[in-house]
């Protein structure tokens, strides 16, 4: 304990200092500066372009959050909207969450039959008193308030991973989903028309005015039992955003995030004072004290920022990467981790 203050009174002390001694021993993180925006995976570059004309024109953080989130749902892939990977009935089912900087949120989960989930949640924040519309009442909800059903059918991605999953019927998460492939177990995988395959689409920005908002948006776990629900439909766990101090997201193993509140965890730490890659690491490192065999297994990673637009991320695993936008940079980072893949 006492270790741990003191730890913190130096990265305090450091960060008064920084301007006399380098950067680098505060905090091994990087400055975007505002506005930025933050997301999951490879495809979070598609994501950023397309939420970047909201904050270029000093825009809303949030509105960028779901112009991001309405790029990526329309795309037919095999983790992210309709297109996603079904659970074991066969059916698609969709989870995702919205925050503000005034902390209102908004959630759904198992949501069938609806394009834009994350636009529902967003509706949940903005409409009603509640933060989290669930199955059916969800549906209905989204009907009532304009949106429409689209026809429960699989993308051909989905039907054949979903073919092939039915003949073992083994429940084993893929670790890193999107960069595993034939070519190589950490090989990007791309569909016939060129576009990533991905995980869960997680985003954080910043707008110009310094305020920070999130989204998360996925069909969640590939082959989960139907009913379940991740961690990108709950506030504190996939999303967290507190405007006085920064905001995190997470991909991965959903139920290792809600266990541990990971990103309202992360976002804790920061507040006392640790780097944004640092604090993602101190709860990577709490998930993998609670049951290390189990760790190896599977991933987790965490992506933050603070409120001074300083952003870093963590993994269980190797292969965790996120893309960054802002006016000095738009490149795919890759998160440091814990374990180290077999080549
Ligand atoms: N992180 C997505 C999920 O577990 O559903």
């Amino acid at each position: 304990m006492a270790k741990e203050m003191n730890r913190r009174k130096f990265i305090s002390l450091s960060a008064l200092t920084a301007p006399l001694f380098s950067f680098k021993a505060i905090a091994d993180n990087t400055i975007g500066g505002k506005p930025i925006i933050l997301s999951t995976w490879d495809e979070g570059k598609n994501v950023n372009a397309a939420a970047w004309p909201v904050l270029s024109k000093k825009g809303r953080a949030l509105d960028a959050i779901e112009a991001g989130a309405v790029y990526v749902e329309d795309k037919i892939s095999c983790c992210v909207g309709l297109g996603g990977n079904p659970d074991r009935d066969g059916t698609v089912t969709l989870d995702a969450c919205i925050m503000d900087e005034h902390a209102n949120c908004g959630a759904v989960a198992g949501l069938e039959q609806i394009k834009h989930p994350l636009s529902v949640a967003r509706k949940v924040m903005e409409t009603t008193p509640h933060v989290l519309l669930v199955g059916n009442g969800a549906q209905k909800f989204a009907l009532q308030n304009g949106f429409t059903k689209e026809p429960a059918i699989l993308s051909e991605d989905a039907r054949k991973e979903y073919e092939s999953w039915l003949k073992k019927n083994e429940y084993q998460p893929t670790i890193n989903i999107e960069n595993k492939n034939q070519n190589g177990p950490f090989a990007p995988v791309f569909f016939d028309d060129g576009s990533p395959n991905h995980d869960t689409m997680g985003m954080i920005a910043m707008d110009t005015a310094g305020n920070l908002s999130g989204g998360v948006t996925t069909s969640g776990m590939a082959f989960k039992i139907h009913g379940r629900v991740g961690d990108s439909a709950v506030i504190g766990a996939g999303l967290f955003v507190d405007n006085e101090v920064g905001a995190a997201t997470s991909s991965g193993v959903g139920e290792e995030v809600i266990r541990i509140c990971g990103t309202h965890l992360v976002v804790e730490f920061m507040r006392q004072g640790y780097s944004p890659e640092l604090a993602c690491k101190k709860v990577v490192q709490r998930i993998i004290k609670r049951d290390p065999a189990k760790a190896k297994t599977i991933q987790v990673g965490f992506v933050a920022m603070n409120k001074k637009g300083e952003y870093g991320a963590y993994s269980i695993q190797e292969g965790f990467v996120y893309a960054v936008k802002s006016s000095v940079e738009d490149k795919i980072h890759s998160s440091k981790y814990f374990y180290k893949q077999p080549a």
